[in-house]
C-alpha cells in the first residue's frame, strides 16, 4: 500500500515508518517538525535502507496537504500529527484545538477530495478519563479531563460523523496506553523538548546524569505500593499495531476502535526498579505531591485487538527499559546535532532530500 504518514518524524511515527517500510509498504511523510527533527527520518532511512518522500507540511495549511496528495497516489493515511503535552494544553487550549482538531478536519477534507477513505488515527487512553473500571475496554465510558484529551475525543466524534455521512470510509481509532522504549538499534527513540513530562524519558535522563533525581508524583494512591499504575507498551509493539490495523481492518468500512496496551499495570516504583536493572544505574527519587489530573491506575483490556487484529504486545518492561536505555546512552542529547525547524527550510514544500 502507499501510505501517507502525518507526524512521521515524531516518536511513534518514526518507529511506525520503519515497520511500514520493512513490510514493503511505500510511505510519504508529512510533518511540520514542531516537535521533531529531520534526523529521525534520516535514521529511518538508514535502518531500512530505503528512501521515501518527506514534506515539511503543516496540517493547518490545507493547500499544502492538497499538493502532496496531488503528487502521490495514496491508499491510506496513518495520522499521528498532533500536539500531545497535557499540561501545555491546559495553558494554551486554543493552540491545541486549532492544531489537533482543525488539522484533522483539513486532512479529512483533502482525503475526501482525493477519494482516499482509509484512516488510522492516534487516539489515547486519556479519552477514558480518570475514573473508569479497570481493565479498560473499548466500550467503557469516555470522558476527557483536559484540553488535550478533549481534542482526542472531539476527533473521534468528528471521524464517526465522517463515517456516518460516508459509509464507504474505514477509520481505525487506536487508543494508546503508555508508549515507551525505543528501536532496538538505539538510533530512534523519544526526544522530548526541554524537561520531560513523562516518566520514562525523565528517569532515563536521571540515570544518565542529566538530571539529579526523579520526583514521584504521589505515594498515597490505593495501589500496590502507593504509586501510580500504568500500562506501559513498547513503541515497536505499538508500531506493529498500526500495521495490523492497516492490513486487517482498514479495508472494512466502519469506525473500529482498539486499545493498544499490554493489559499489565506497573507502578512507578516497579518501573524505577526495572530501569535500574536495565541500566545498572541507581535512580535517586523523592516522593512528592500527586500531579493534578493523574489517575491512580490505568490499564487496558487488549483482547479486542488480539481477536480482531491478531495483534498483541510482545515485549515486556525489561525490554522496554533496556531499549530506552540504549537509545539514551547512544543519544544523551537526543537528535540534537541536527536541530532544524521547518521555518529554516528554504523550500518547505519541496521534497526534502534524504541523505543516508
Ligand atoms: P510526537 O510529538 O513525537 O509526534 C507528533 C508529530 O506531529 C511531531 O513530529 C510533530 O512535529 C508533528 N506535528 C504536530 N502538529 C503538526 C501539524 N499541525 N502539522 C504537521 N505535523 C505536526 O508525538 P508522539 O508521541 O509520536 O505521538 C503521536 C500521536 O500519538 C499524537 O497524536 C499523540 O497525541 C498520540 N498519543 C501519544 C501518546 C504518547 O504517550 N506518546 C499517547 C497517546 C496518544
Ligand atoms: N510520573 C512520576 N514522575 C514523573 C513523571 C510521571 O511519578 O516525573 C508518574 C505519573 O504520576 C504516572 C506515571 O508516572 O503515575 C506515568 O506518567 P506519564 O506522564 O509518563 O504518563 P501518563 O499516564 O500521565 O500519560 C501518558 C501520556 C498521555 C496519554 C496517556 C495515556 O502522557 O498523553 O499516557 O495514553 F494520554
Amino acid at each position: 500500500m502507499a501510505i501517507l504518514v502525518t507526524g512521521g518524524a515524531g516518536y511513534i511515527g518514526s518507529h511506525t515508518c520503519i515497520e511500514l517500510l520493512q513490510k514493503g509498504h511505500d510511505i510519504v511523510v508529512i510533518d511540520n517538525f514542531s516537535n521533531s527533527k529531520q534526523e529521525a527520518l534520516r535514521r529511518v532511512s538508514r535502518i531500512t535502507g530505503k528512501t521515501f518522500p518527506i514534506y515539511a507540511v503543516d496540517l493547518l495549511q490545507k493547500r499544502d496537504i492538497q499538493k502532496v496528495f496531488a503528487a502521490h497516489p495514496i491508499d491510506a493515511v496513518v495520522h499521528f500529527a498532533g500536539l500531545k503535552a497535557v499540561g501545555e494544553s491546559a495553558l494554551f487550549p486554543l493552540r491545541y484545538f486549532q492544531n489537533n482538531v482543525t488539522g484533522t478536519v483539513n486532512l479529512c477534507h483533502v482525503m475526501m477530495e482525493f477519494n482516499v477513505k482509509r484512516l488510522v488515527f492516534s487516539s489515547s487512553a486519556t479519552v477514558y478519563g480518570a475514573t473508569g473500571q479497570m481493565p479498560l475496554r473499548e466500550d467503557a465510558a469516555v470522558h476527557a479531563i483536559n484540553p488535550y484529551g478533549r481534542t482526542k475525543l472531539m476527533i473521534e466524534e468528528i471521524l464517526a460523523d465522517v463515517y456516518a455521512a460516508n459509509p464507504d470510509w474505514s477509520i481505525v481509532l487506536l487508543r494508546y496506553f503508555n508508549p515507551i522504549g525505543a528501536h532496538e538499534s538505539g538510533e530512534i527513540g523519544e526526544d522530548p523538548n526541554g524537561v520531560p513530562n513523562n516518566l520514562l524519558p525523565y528517569m532515563a535522563q536521571v540515570a544518565i546524569g542529566n538530571r539529579q533525581q526523579l520526583s514521584i508524583y504521589g505515594g498515597d494512591y490505593e495501589t500496590k505500593d502507593g504509586t501510580g499504575v500504568r500500562d506501559y507498551i513498547h513503541v515497536v509493539d505499538l508500531a506493529t499495531g498500526h500495521l495490523k490495523a492497516l492490513e486487517r481492518t482498514v479495508h472494512i468500512p466502519g469506525v473500529h476502535t482498539y486499545n493498544l496496551g499490554t493489559g499489565n499495570g506497573y507502578s512507578v516504583l516497579e518501573m524505577v526498579a526495572a530501569f535500574e536493572g536495565a541500566s545498572g544505574r541507581s535512580i535517586p527519587y523523592i516522593i512528592t505531591n500527586r500531579r493534578p489530573g493523574d489517575a491512580a491506575v490505568c490499564y487496558a483490556d487488549p483482547r479486542k485487538a488480539k481477536q480482531e487484529l491478531g495483534w498483541q504486545a510482545m515485549r515486556g518492561v525489561e525490554r522496554m527499559c533496556m531499549d530506552t536505555w540504549r537509545w539514551q546512552v547512544k543519544n544523551p542529547h537526543g537528535y540534537e546535532r541536527s536541530r532544524i525547524s521547518a521555518k529554516h527550510l528554504s523550500h518547505p514544500l519541496s521534497e526534502l532530500s534524504l541523505q543516508k
